[in-house]
């Protein structure tokens, strides 16, 4: 299985709970649209799709037409201007970064632009809502965007849930996926009002309970 593949499945199964808001799902990096028909198929109320390459956008329109998904809208912006489109809370956001395979490989994504768009889907993400972020440390800059982005999940803290999957242990160079999600808040227990000691009276018939 893919680390995509597996990302999807991941996604999948947190979303299998109907329960869950399904209200907004953003595709962080469109490219050529198999992860937006991904999101479009988990029947969202509304997907977003944000790339900035032309072709690839028209590329993902043509896919989501001729599926006849109308519930897609498709953004030619980078990911770092989020906060320009999106409103409200967001369930659901994926990011798969790097370049489009067969594409040209240096319009690739970066950490400046990444980490500005991964603050802002964390500070919107709803209170069940799951963020996929797929790195690939085997090229260049897709090894510092990584690098960075560790360390910025290293400073995510107890609140947030990181799970980490890799393709292949052993190889420094393979593709790491991760899923954030909100670590459920736990309510502490309301303290039960002990009663207090009895004290010795001098009045042996009068009681205080206060
Ligand atoms: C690995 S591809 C995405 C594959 C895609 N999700 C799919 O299902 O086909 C990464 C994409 O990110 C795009 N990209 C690069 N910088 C971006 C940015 N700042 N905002 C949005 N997309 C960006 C690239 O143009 C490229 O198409």
């Amino acid at each position: 299985m893919s680390l995509t593949e597996r990302a999807h499945e991941l996604i999948r199964q947190h979303f299998r709970d109907p329960g869950i808001s399904r209200e907004l799902a953003v595709d962080a990096t469109c490219g050529n649209g198999k992860d937006t028909e991904f999101l479009a198929r988990l029947d969202f109320r509304q997907v977003v799709g944000f790339e900035v390459q032309e072709d690839a956008i028209i590329q993902t329109r043509m896919r989501m037409d001729h599926l006849g998904f109308t519930n897609v809208g498709l953004i030619l912006d980078g990911h770092e201007s989020l906060g320009r489109h999106i409103p409200g809370e967001i369930d659901c956001v994926m990011f798969n970064l790097g370049y489009l395979p067969g594409g040209d490989k240096n319009l690739t994504t970066n950490e400046v632009t990444t980490l500005v768009a991964l603050k802002f889907a964390t500070d919107m993400l709803s209170e069940t809502g799951i963020i996929s972020l797929i790195c690939y440390p085997g090229h260049p800059q897709g090894l510092q965007e990584t690098k960075a982005i560790q360390r910025w999940l290293a400073t995510l803290g107890a609140k947030w849930r990181i799970q980490m999957k890799k393709s292949s242990t052993s190889n420094e160079a393979a593709p790491i996926l991760y899923a954030i999600t909100r670590r459920k808040s736990i309510t502490p227990p309301v303290p039960t009002r002990t009663a207090p000691p009895v004290t010795e009276q001098s009045d042996p018939d009068s009681q205080t309970t206060t």
